[in-house]
């Protein structure tokens, strides 16, 4: 599997101030941070991806949490048909800076177009630029390697996982001087709900 050939056409520049907004782009999908105007279609798109699952609840409250929360919109045909948030969260007893990626979500028609992994992949740059040392999700490694994430036993994630999960805790080093982190996550509020930890 590749998203190379998703990705081609996907032109990612950082030359501005503000590295989550790219502007220079595009011929498929522009990526900037979220307006408070977005929140009817960002509700939209998590009913549509996630028919099954209710993620409102955590959307709004991640919308809330101001700076610490990194809430990016993938907008193509003037219409926003993708959104992925990054929260700022610590290891106990350590100050390195780590984010949780997540949640994640393409609206149906447009998914499998590069349009996720393209969002993703300005939240990254934009982290790796603020220093951030290292980026956790909680997801399918099956999509989440392609950025780089790997299983981590490391750190300890805030909740208990079932064994089956175990490999869907994963991390991503953006910084290679830095030695591994270890400890145990730890994460704001709104992610303090064992129901998003479990199946
Ligand atoms: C998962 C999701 C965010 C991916 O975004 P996307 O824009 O569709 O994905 P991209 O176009 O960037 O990448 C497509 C690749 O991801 C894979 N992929 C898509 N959804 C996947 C999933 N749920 N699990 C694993 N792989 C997935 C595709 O097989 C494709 O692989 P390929 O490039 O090797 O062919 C999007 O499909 C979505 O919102 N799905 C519904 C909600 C969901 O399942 N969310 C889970 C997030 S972990």
């Amino acid at each position: 599997m590749s998203l190379d050939l998703g990705l081609a056409c996907i032109r990612v520049s950082f030359d501005c101030c503000d590295p989550y907004i790219d502007e220079d782009m595009i011929e498929k999908i522009k990526t900037r941070k979220s307006l408070p105007n977005d929140v009817a279609s960002i509700e939209k798109l998590y009913w549509d991806a996630f028919p099954d699952e209710d993620l409102l609840p955590l959307v709004r409250e991640l919308q809330r949490e101001g700076p610490s929360v990194i809430s990016l919109v993938g907008i193509a045909d003037k219409a926003l048909v993708g959104h992925v948030v990054f929260t700022t969260c610590s290891i106990v007893g350590r100050t390195d800076k780590v984010a949780l990626l997540g949640p994640l979500a393409v609206a149906p028609a447009w998914q499998r177009q590069g349009i996720g992994s393209a969002i993703v992949r300005v939240g990254l740059r934009g982290l790796e630029n603020a220093d951030t040392n290292q980026v956790y999700v909680l997801g399918d490694p099956a999509y989440y390697r392609r950025f780089g994430f790997e299983p981590d036993d490391c750190v300890t994630p805030p909740y208990h996982l079932p064994e089956e999960w175990r490999g869907a805790w994963q991390s991503l080093n953006l910084r290679s001087d830095k030695p591994p982190l270890y400890g145990k996550f730890s994460v704001p509020q709104p992610w303090r709900k064992q129901a998003l930890w479990a199946p």
